[in-house]
């Protein structure tokens, strides 16, 4: 990590208040993110991808709170008076959601929601920023975007108001647009050309992006770097070629099993055994190690800590077994 990292993140935990007692979905997550770069986060449901951003942008429920530090251009998100969050979430830091109509107002056409922003966070004029509202739809592709602008979020289709979203996001030249699961409400070509289009919009724009992802396949073709979680906690973190091709920790094997053979249709997924952790009741040691064909006896009292895994890429990885072992397993594995 250098000093001047565009976000540096340290030891963040979320915790929630439930009628169950305290749970922690979030724990000792540690990464940065230059400018610029693409970083994938993945795991399955519940592993607290969603929560460890939207603690980030300050946008955690009611129940839940932050704890650590997350340095954004040397400030600490964490400890920000509200006001100084909100102005930094509406102009240096974008996040979009997998379902856009959670996003749009039904009620208001496409360009009075695009300008509204540009007007209270740029102090443009209302033409002003209809111009700029109109470029940014031409920037992510929507064909005759003048007269489109004028019509409602339910007009569009939803590979469209995914491109919308993506267009307000983007209007305001973020330093980071945080993507959690934008294409997976998408049928796969459009998925393609949304992953498409980000990658040229970074390519142009220089936007550092957090995409947020069930899928491996996706993080392989965007991502310069991976963070695999599981149970609120970082198992594996490295550059996306070495987690895709040479992973080393046995979620992650299980991750890539996971992956659809898209090439052998009907082909049946290879599952990663057993349920995602009651968050609640986390086993003491590894949280993966009650599914994990790889435990051993002491990776269920005695967690591993997040330590270089010893490979030629910096690769760090949080678990017991030999990382030379759990990667002569994967080679089985790869198509
Ligand atoms: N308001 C809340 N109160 C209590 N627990 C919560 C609350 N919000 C989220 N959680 C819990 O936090 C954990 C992490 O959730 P998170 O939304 O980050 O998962 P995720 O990795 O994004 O999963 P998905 O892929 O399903 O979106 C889950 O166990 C979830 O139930
Ligand atoms: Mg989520």
């Amino acid at each position: 990590m250098t000093a001047d990292s565009l976000l540096a993140v340290d030891d963040l935990a979320v915790r929630f208040k439930t009628e169950d007692g305290e749970i922690t979905a979030v724990n000792g997550l540690s990464f940065h993110l230059e400018r610029g770069q693409t970083l994938g986060i993945v795991g399955e449901s519940g592993s607290g991808k969603s929560q460890s951003m939207l603690a980030l942008m300050g946008l955690l429920a009611a129940n839940g709170r932050a704890s650590g530090r997350a340095l954004f251009r040397g400030e600490d998100l964490l400890a920000m008076p509200t006001a100084a969050l909100n102005r930094i979430r509406g102009d240096r830091m974008a996040m979009i959601f997998q379902d856009p109509m959670t996003s749009l107002n039904p009620y208001l056409t496409v360009e009075r929601q695009m300008t509204e922003v540009l007007e209270l966070h740029q102090g443009l004029s209302r033409s002003a920023a209809r111009t700029r509202a109109i470029a940014a739809l031409e920037a992510v592709r929507i064909p005759d975007a003048a007269r489109r602008i004028r019509r409602y979020p339910h007009e569009f289709s939803g590979g469209m108001r995914q491109r919308i979203m993506i267009a307000m996001a983007l209007m305001c030249e973020p330093d980071v647009l945080i993507a959690d699961e934008p294409t997976t409400a998408l049928d796969v070509t459009v998925q393609a050309q949304i992953i498409a289009l980000l990658r040229d919009l970074q390519r142009d724009f220089g936007t550092a992006i957090i995409l947020i992802t069930h899928d491996l396949g996706v993080v392989a073709g965007l991502c310069d770097d991976v963070m695999v979680l599981y149970g609120g906690r970082i198992m594996e973190r490295g550059s996306a070629e070495s987690i895709f091709y040479q992973p080393t920790h046995p979620y992650t094997l299980g991750l890539l099993g996971a992956v659809p053979k898209l090439d052998h249709e009907g082909e049946r997924l290879v599952a990663i055994p057993g349920v995602p952790p009651n968050m609640a009741r986390l086993p003491a040691g590894c949280p993966f190690s009650e599914r994990c064909t790889f435990a051993q006896e002491r990776c269920l009292t005695d967690r591993p800590p997040l330590v270089d895994a010893g490979s030629a890429a910096p690769v760090l990885r949080a678990c017991h077994a030999e990382a030379g072992f759990v990667a002569a397993q994967a080679a089985r594995v790869q198509p």
